[in-house]
């Protein structure tokens, strides 16, 4: 991980990036800082659309609803500044949501009669892979999952 221009959340893969960095190893990526809003779950969704371009359909809803879930743990579950970074890599498309918490996710058991704590399952079943960076000094961290896509 490293800070972000704030100081405050950033990724490993990245460093100090603007919108739509082209990154010299080809990979391209995209970062944006979202409000503390349920609402600012559209941006998220928006801004991988944008991020997505040329890829297909079901890879784009999967990423959304995963962005979607990470975005509402960050809201319910975290702290400060939510950053969201899209990553284009060749084959893949990695998300990160970072949050100012270092508590870090947990996946949950859940029984039947249970309404919450399957956000993590449905990450579990429909990323590639996923994880959880730690940001320095302990300031919070960065919960990603990666898509392959058919490029
Ligand atoms: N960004 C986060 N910061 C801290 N804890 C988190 C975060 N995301 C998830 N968690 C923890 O992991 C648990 C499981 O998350 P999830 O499966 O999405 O269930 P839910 O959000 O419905 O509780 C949460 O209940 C919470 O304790
Ligand atoms: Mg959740």
């Amino acid at each position: 991980m490293v800070d972000d221009p704030e100081g405050r959340v950033g990724a490993s893969h990245g460093g100090q990036l603007g919108r739509g960095t082209r990154l010299n190893t080809g990979q391209q990526q995209r970062r944006v800082v979202l409000q503390r809003n349920p609402s600012e779950g559209i941006r998220a969704r928006r801004e991988i659309a944008r991020a997505c371009d040329g890829l297909g359909k079901d890879t784009v809803s999967t990423a959304q609803l995963l962005a979607s879930e990470l975005f509402s743990n960050a809201l319910d579950h975290g702290e400060g500044d939510i950053v969201l970074w899209v990553t284009r890599l060749p084959g893949e498309l990695r998300v990160d949501v970072a949050d100012g918490s270092p508590t870090p996710p947990r996946v949950r058991t859940v029984s039947l009669q249970d309404v919450r704590g399957r956000g993590l399952l449905i990450l579990e079943a429909l990323a590639y892979r996923w994880g959880v960076d730690t940001v320095e000094k302990g300031r919070g961290k960065s919960v990603w999952f990666v898509l392959r896509t058919a490029e």
